[in-house]
């Protein structure tokens, strides 16, 4: 979604600027615009479209002099994407400047009282209410100001705001959207994202929910919303800075794609000591494990898939109950949550507004919530009771592939740990599973070898119009992820379908030439995938299969097959998936689509 950038220091800020949000480009954007202050007026650039645009518009910050200025990538919420909602936006006489990410849900009301006051408006943002109420609080002092609009805003916002009264100062607030202040030695810098400064700095603070920031070119002062200073201490981010560049691949999906058997690997190594699971972050005792009755996962998108798969894994493995939903509808279906229940929310970002938001209904309802979340120090991983990270460093493309795959790992690990606490497996069993786990980054790493082979059958559906993807019980999952991938980045419409579902509605869709990829890893749905696949081959479907090494007698009933190695049943996701990520990679390549930032999406979906 939007990204925020700021700079105030001796440097020249445009450059930075322009810089921080090429960094946020792959969040998801529309416009993009910057302020700075030259000395005697605050100027401002922004334009509907790439930042190649704005970059051409300020001869990449050559021509916008200064040395503190603030820049935005705009995703449209209110507005279409345009110049003129393209954020910075001005008061009238051009003295404040505001840039926003977040939504402000009162701001229909706030605009017709401001109205009433005289205020003329230019945009169809509600951001821009945000820049007329300061400059309707703003008699001198911008604490107070800033202090003013955020106790009359609902929503969600980050916000970077300047004041040509004071060159020499960017201000910065936040609620329920994410802002972070680092430090540059020569200067300091604000942003909604780490992979924005990580060039600059590696020490952050993050501004927790209404607390903001007073930056001048060497300090800092945070401040609560009654304008009392605040202590902080900062946080060191370890991401190797390489891990946000593309690093010679020619798009981050397939980097992404390819980095999986180290994220993978890192995610499960330090937590295998000695033959046992230890997953100290969990903060559970055994006999708290044993007081789980039910567990509800919770999340969206390939998150949500990753809960589907691992519904399978905990209930086989633990033999506890799981409901799995997704955010935006737990949150409203006022779900019955016991004392015993725990609740797992999956997240990359950590800051998904759904997600957020399905974790506080869970807390409220005095649920303890786990949250496994990519990105440290992120909302939902300050707010949950207790946070197991996945270590996949910063995931880039918008499709998620590497994420997804420790999101699984996680999640293996979790159950593995529960089922031998509540000893619903074995010794042997589970030292089996184990080595299983251990050996999934080489066989991923195999399984990517065969990316020629994916290519060269990727570029016959170039111009397909449909595709189905087709399985049972965690097959069916790993469909519904295999499905997602093709679509938001290829634009293909698809749709994963229970294979027993088939006949209910779906299979009136099949005609001469469709596409169907069948997934069978589980060898007990095996006979009656087989007789799902003579269905939509009787009626003209292309079938490409996914399936374990050593099923050969599918070769007769299909047209393509794609082997994967040999694991656990329970552990099938983790290779099945990594051909059905290429597919979708080199289809959407294939067509020409924008494969790292596709259209109308946003890495992190920070408003609901
Ligand atoms: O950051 P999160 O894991 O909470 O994001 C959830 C979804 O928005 C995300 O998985 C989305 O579906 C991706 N575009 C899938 O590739």
């Amino acid at each position: 979604m939007c990204g925020i950038v700021g700079y105030i220091g001796k440097e020249q800020a445009a450059p930075i600027l322009l810089d921080g949000l090429s960094k946020l480009e792959y969040r998801g954007y529309d416009s993009a615009g910057i302020a700075v202050y030259d000395g005697s007026e605050i100027k401002v650039v922004k334009s509907k479209g790439r930042l190649k645009v704005l970059n051409e518009l300020t001869h990449d910050g050559a021509s916008m002099p200064g040395t503190v200025g603030i820049g935005h990538t705009r995703w449209a919420t209110h507005g279409a994407p345009s110049d003129t909602n393209a954020h910075p936006h001005f008061n009238k006489d051009e003295s404040i400047v505001v840039v926003h990410n977040g939504i402000i849900e009162n701001y229909l009301k706030l605009k017709k009282k401001l109205i009433e006051r005289g205020y003329e408006f230019c945009s169809d943002t509600d951001t821009e209410v945000v820049v007329h109420l300061l400059d309707y609080y703003y008699h001198g002092n911008p604490l107070e100001a800033i202090a003013k609009v955020m106790h009359r805003v609902e929503g969600s916002y980050a916000f970077g705001i300047m004041f040509a009264d004071f060159p020499g100062e960017i201000y910065a607030a936040r609620k329920d959207s994410p802002l972070i202040v680092g430090s540059a030695g020569d200067g300091n810098l604000i942003a909604s994202d780490v992979p924005a400064i990580l060039r600059y700095t590696r020490s952050v603070y993050y501004i927790q929910n209404q607390e903001f920031v007073k930056l001048t070119a060497d300090s800092m002062t945070f401040y609560n919303m009654d304008e009392e200073e605040i202590t902080k201490t900062p946080t060191k981010i370890e991401w190797d800075i390489n891990a946000a560049e593309k690093g010679g691949y020619e798009h981050f999906m397939l980097k992404e794609i390819y980095e999986q058997p180290g994220a993978v690997r890192d995610t499960f190594s330090p937590r295998l000591k000695d033959g046992k699971i230890v997953i100290e972050e969990l903060g559970m005792t055994d006999e708290e494990i044993l007081s789980v009755k039910k567990i509800h996962i919770v999340a969206c998108g390939s998150a949500y898939h990753t809960g589907m798969t691992c519904k399978y894994v905990f209930e086989g493995l633990a033999r506890i109950p799981v409901e799995v939903d997704l955010a935006s509808e737990f949150r409203y279906r006022d779900p019955i949550l016991e004392k015993d229940t725990l609740v797992v929310i999956i997240s990359q970002s950590g800051e998904t507004a759904d997600s957020l938001a399905a974790l506080r209904e869970a807390k409220s309802k005095g649920s303890r919530v786990l949250a496994i979340v990519n990105v440290i120090g992120s909302s939902i991983a300050r707010e949950a009771d207790n946070v197991m990270y996945t270590w996949a460093g910063p995931e880039i493309a918008v499709a998620t592939t590497k994420a997804y795959s420790t999101q699984l790992i996680a999640q293996y690990l979790l159950a593995l740990k529960f089922a031998q606490v509540r000893e619903t497996i074995g010794e042997k069993e589970f030292g089996e599973m184990l080595t299983d786990i251990e050996r999934l980054p080489e066989q991923i790493e195999m399984l990517l070898g065969n990316k020629e082979k994916i290519q060269k059958f990727a570029n016959r559906y170039l111009g397909a119009r449909d595709v189905f993807f087709i399985g049972r019980g965690i097959d069916y999952a790993i469909s519904m992820e295999a499905s997602l991938k093709l679509k938001e980045t290829s634009y293909i419409h698809s749709e994963a379908c229970a294979a027993g579902e088939l006949k209910h509605g779906t299979i009136s869709l099949i005609e001469e030439g469709t596409l169907v990829s069948a997934v069978l890893t589980q060898d007990h749905l095996f006979p009656k995938m087989i007789s799902n696949i003579v269905e939509v081959r009787t009626r003209g479907a292309f079938v490409m299969a996914v399936t374990n090494v050593g099923n050969v007698e599918i070769e007769k009933n299909v047209d393509y097959v794609i082997y994967i190695p040999k694991t656990n049943p329970y552990f099938t996701n983790s290779l099945a998936i990594i051909p059905l990520q290429l597919f979708a990679y080199y289809i959407s390549i294939g067509r020409g689509c924008d494969v790292d930032k596709p259209r109308n999406l946003a890495k992190s979906v920070t408003v609901e």
